[in-house]
């Protein structure tokens, strides 16, 4: 699978947010990552529907996916007004108070991609049970809540678990993504741990978004170069 790199809006000027969005286009970033929180099951509250709304308006012609990321509490309830809003890709937690299994079903049934997300804290085997009936599983490399977080290094171990239980499984066609204080510095080791997937947020807003996306770039295809 061809590697990805999604950046989180959340670390983006949002005075500006055209802007970037056209400067991530020029750059050839292909899917944006949205961190919908909402107060309750997180500590944070972002941004919502409008904003997905009106960026959804110009995604075909910047060619985006948009990855939302929903750290809320009854994600079921708002399924629909997230794909409405123009969701490619649409990810509730496990540890959220909802049947995952319908969420993802859910979701599914509307032609959009369904993803499962883990907390830092929560065991990789909790994942293992939706891995055939998901697109993707966004494993959380930092508490969920806040971008420019440290990574946390126990997490590698999970990706590996996560990575190797879908080759089990004889699944080829998933997306592992990781997200939460990934960088230049840990990205070709995220990468070599099983994911194919990386959200970055402020490692690509912060400084200049060009050069920051052809560090990674060039991360990337030198892990891809290893790994012929
Ligand atoms: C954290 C979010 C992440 C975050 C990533 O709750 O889910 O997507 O924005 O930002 P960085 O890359 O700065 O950790
Ligand atoms: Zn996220």
């Amino acid at each position: 699978m061809k590697i990805i790199l999604s950046p989180s809006l959340l670390s983006c000027d949002f005075l500006h947010i055209h802007k970037d969005l056209l400067e991530l286009n020029k750059k050839n970033i292909k899917y944006l990552h949205l961190d919908v929180m909402d107060g309750h099951f997180v500590n944070n509250i972002s941004f919502g529907i409008p904003v997905i709304s009106a960026i959804s308006k110009i995604k075909e012609d910047l060619n985006f996916k948009l990855d939302t990321h929903l750290m809320i509490s009854n994600p079921r309830k708002y399924l629909q007004n997230f794909i409405d809003a123009g969701s490619d890709m649409l990810s509730v937690h496990v540890e959220a108070d909802d049947d995952v299994s319908e969420c993802l079903k859910y979701i599914k049934s509307k032609n959009v991609e369904a993803g499962v997300v883990i907390n830092p804290e929560t065991e990789a085997s909790k994942v293992f049970p939706y891995l055939k009936s998901c697109d993707f599983v966004l494993i959380m490399s930092v508490h969920p809540g806040f971008g420019g977080q440290k990574f946390i290094t126990d997490v590698y171990d999970k990706i590996e678990k996560i990575y190797n239980k879908s080759c089990e499984e004889g699944i080829n066609n998933i997306k592992i993504c990781v997200d939460g204080g990934v960088n230049l510095e840990n990205a070709y080791e995220v990468l070599k741990k099983g994911a194919n997937y990386l959200v970055a947020g402020s490692s690509v807003f912060k400084g200049n978004i060009s050069d920051n996306i052809d560090a990674f770039y060039d991360i990337i295809s030198k892990y891809e170069g290893d790994n012929k």
